[in-house]
């Protein structure tokens, strides 16, 4: 394994469809990708090796309630970050997640990283924007309104129909008569 700055990545869940696409991007860099069966990626480990590592990826399926004690040692290794993969659903009740019943524990593992005492992170929507081109200040601005939006009906109002004195047009009318550019 050849380091970079320094930098050492430990990324569970590293076979799966969000694994694979991180490992390319991170394509020059030092990973440890981490999967049940070593023989399918180079460089692989079958079990979460936390030495030297700068920062982890914590993949809810593949680390199920092993989060916790594999931040312990985590921790206690020197690494410094934690990337939660996150789901929409992870503060739901748990009777009301399904992807329960496929073995994902989102809720416990994103539970863990928060209290882990490590450098946590799940918005990694914000550091997509700014790759993007997306101005930093933008971006902070639009997650503290998303942040306060969070769990709240939308808006709705009726000043189209008042102004335009026909109701609003739903969005598959407006698809319907774009289908151009949206093909
Ligand atoms: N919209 C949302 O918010 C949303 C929606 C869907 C999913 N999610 C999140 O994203 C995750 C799915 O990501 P993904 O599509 O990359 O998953 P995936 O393609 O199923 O990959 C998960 C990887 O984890 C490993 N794995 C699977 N089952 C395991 C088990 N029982 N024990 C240990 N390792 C196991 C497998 O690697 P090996 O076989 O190589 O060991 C697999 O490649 C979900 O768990 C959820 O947390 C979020």
């Amino acid at each position: 394994m050849i380091s970079y700055g320094g930098l050492v990545y430990l990324i569970t869940g590293a076979t799966g469809t969000v694994g694979r696409p991180l490992l390319a991007e991170l394509d020059g860099h030092a990973v440890r990708p981490v999967t049940r069966d070593p023989s399918r990626l180079p460089g692989a480990v079958a079990e979460p090796d936390v030495t030297g590592v700068t920062a982890v990826f914590l993949h809810p399926r593949a680390v199920g309630l092993g989060a916790a004690d594999l931040l312990v040692r985590a921790k206690a290794a020197g690494v410094r970050r934690v990337v939660v993969l996150s789901a929409v659903n992870v503060d739901d009740p748990l009777d009301e997640q399904p992807s329960r019943a496929n073995g994902d524990r989102d809720t416990e593992v994103e539970a863990a990283a928060i209290g882990s005492g490590l450098e946590w992170v799940s918005a990694v929507a914000a550091a997509g924007m700014v790759e993007h081109g997306h101005r930093p200040e933008f971006v902070a601005a639009l997650m503290a309104r998303y942040e306060r939006e969070n769990g709240r009906p939308a808006h709705v109002s009726g000043d189209v129909e008042n102004v335009l004195g026909r109701p609003a047009r739903s969005f598959a009318e407006w698809v319907a008569d774009h289908a151009e550019y949206v093909r």
